[in-house]
């Protein structure tokens, strides 16, 4: 089964468990959390349920658009193995095994939390890809020193932002030795959030990484200051979702930032779109980031080929 066809599957077992009431409070608990200590720090088993109903399906679809994106930077990248740190439910894992299905044949994931872990591996029982349900769960702290075996692709979703900063270098050192291809981050799109991602992009640099998105270059980041550089991803609601979350619509849009840094070089592109780009009558209108800055620009109907394909494109796109 994917992810979303398992979660359903738990929808009756969780509510024969839990009041919807009580797991409607420990939403509305993490997310209270979450604004104001920018973490999850999941503390019950509760919370742990409700975080698996109203955000791993956001978490997910994050890190599912940030693998394309990856897939798309190198398509040649083809990871046969994935390490996914702070994995929580196995989030990074799911994403991966769907994007990179072809080649992925084993997991490994860090979690401290065993509850979670715990979770994580009666989702993973479930999954259709192999990688996923014989994926290695390991209980470790990564914040203590870490042996780590070689793996191609690494992955820290939403969980850097969880640890002191003062633990962010010697981390990203040891992640960054053992990764083959990549290593992927990925935190919510807030300023706070942007602004881990600025401290995390310079030790990368200062290892000696390529950065393949979303900059196209790997000069300072040229946002003007009050700003902050974030994506989007629309997200599929479940009906237990809708329901804890009292929300109508059948999706959400989830704000994150990332970071994608190779071994080697990627191909170069021009520019990416880092907003909306504003559709008007004749002409579109987008924020580019550059080599040389942030630029808006306008490309009007009478440049033919150049608005026919900035029309079909959208925040977060690259322009090559
Ligand atoms: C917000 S959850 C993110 C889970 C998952 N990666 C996702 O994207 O949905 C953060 C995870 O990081 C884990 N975590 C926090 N501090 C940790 C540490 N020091 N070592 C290992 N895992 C940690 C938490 O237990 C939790 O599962």
């Amino acid at each position: 089964m994917t992810l979303e066809e398992v979660l359903e599957s738990f929808h009756e077992k969780l509510l024969s468990q839990y009041k919807q009431t009580a797991l409607t409070k420990a939403f509305e608990r993490i997310s209270d959390r979450y604004r104001k200590e920018s973490g999850f720090f999941l503390q019950t088993e509760e919370e742990r349920w409700a975080y698996l109903f109203t955000r791993l399906p956001a978490t997910f679809g994050v890190a599912q658009k940030v693998f394309e994106e990856l897939k798309q930077r190198c398509p040649n990248l083809n990871p046969q193995s994935l390490l996914d740190v702070g994995a929580g439910p196995g989030t990074g894992m799911w994403a991966a095994a769907s994007v990179f299905e072809e080649s992925l044949q084993s997991c490994t994931l860090f979690e401290k939390d065993q509850h979670f872990a715990t979770m994580g591996k009666q989702l993973a029982e479930h999954s259709s890809f192999p990688a996923v349900q014989k994926a290695e769960w390991k209980s470790v702290d990564m914040t203590r020193p870490l042996e780590i075996e070689p793996h191609d692709l690494t992955i820290l979703s939403y969980s850097i932002g969880e640890i002191k900063e003062s633990f962010y270098k010697p981390l990203l050192e040891t992640l960054w030795n053992s990764t083959g291809k990549a290593l992927v981050i990925i935190e919510p799109g807030t300023p706070s959030g942007y602004h881990r991602m600025m401290k995390i992009r310079d030790i990368l640099l200062q290892l000696g990484g390529f950065l393949w998105a979303p900059c196209p270059h790997h000069q300072k980041c040229p946002i003007l200051e009050g700003d902050w550089c974030h994506f989007s991803a629309r997200v599929s609601r479940t009906s237990l979702h809708r329901k804890l979350k009292s929300a109508d619509l059948g999706y959400e849009d989830e704000k994150f930032c990332y970071l994608i840094f190779g071994k080697e070089p990627c191909a170069a592109y021009q520019s990416r779109i880092i907003r909306h780009p504003m559709k008007h009558s004749g002409f579109v209108e987008v924020v580019l980031c550059q080599k040389e800055g942030i630029k808006k620009t306008i490309f009007s109907k009478r440049d033919k080929e150049k608005y026919k394909d900035i029309k079909k494109m959208n925040w977060g796109d690259v322009i090559s």
